[in-house]
C-alpha cells in the first residue's frame, strides 16, 4: 500500500533554526523547513504534518499515537535526544510504524558525542548531513518502503 500520510517530528532546539548556530544548521527557519517539507509532500502525493517539541514526553506521545492518528511513517529529528534518550529509543522500538531518523548536520563528522545515536538501531534508517533536504529524503524513503512495510509482517507469518 502506498504511503498516504507521514508525521514529521522535530526535537529540542529545532524551533531555533535560522538563528541557532547558522554555520552548522543554516539560515532557514523552522517555518521555512516545514514549508519545504509540505511542498515536497504535496509533490509526491503524501499528506504530512510537522510538529516540534522541546519535551521528551510530548515526542513520545506523538510517536505512540502515530498509527492511531493515521500516519504510515515518521520522519524524526530527535535533536540532542538522539545521543542519550533511551525513553525515545524505546518509544521508536515499541511502534510498528517505520521511523526514519534525520539530521540537518552530518553528526558523524562532528564532536565524538554526536557520532553515537541510541535511536539509529531501532529506526528504519538514518539520513544525516543534507540540511533541510535530509527531511525530504526521509519522506522519499518512507514513500518507497511504504509498500514493503505493510506486506512484511504478513510474509513472515506465512513462512512460520
Ligand atoms: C541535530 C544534531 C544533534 O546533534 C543536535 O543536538 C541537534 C540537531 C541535527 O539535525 O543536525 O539539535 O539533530
Amino acid at each position: 500500500m502506498a504511503l498516504r500520510a507521514a508525521l514529521v517530528l522535530h526535537g529540542p532546539n529545532l524551533n531555533m533554526l535560522g538563528t541557532r548556530e547558522p554555520t552548522i544548521y543554516g539560515r532557514a527557519s523552522l517555518a521555512d523547513v516545514d514549508k519545504l517539507i509540505r511542498d515536497h509532500a504535496r509533490d509526491i502525493g503524501v499528506r504530512v504534518e510537522c510538529r516540534q517539541s522541546n519535551t521528551e514526553g510530548e515526542l513520545i506521545g506523538w510517536l505512540q499515537n502515530a498509527a492511531r492518528e493515521g500516519f504510515g511513517g515518521v520522519v524524526f529529528n530527535p535533536g540532542a535526544f538522539t545521543h542519550y534518550s533511551i525513553a525515545l529509543r524505546d518509544a521508536v522500538a515499541s511502534i510498528t510504524v517505520p521511523v526514519v531518523e534525520v539530521h540537518l548536520s552530518n553528526v558523524h563528522g562532528r564532536e565524538e558525542f554526536r557520532r553515537h545515536s541510541v535511536i539509529a538501531p531501532v529506526a528504519r534508517g538514518q539520513i544525516a548531513g543534507f540540511g533541510p533536504l535530509s527531511y525530504l529524503l526521509g519522506l522519499d524513503a518512507l514513500a518507497v518502503i511504504g509498500d514493503s512495510f505493510v506486506s512484511r509482517p504478513r510474509r513472515r507469518g506465512r513462512r512460520a
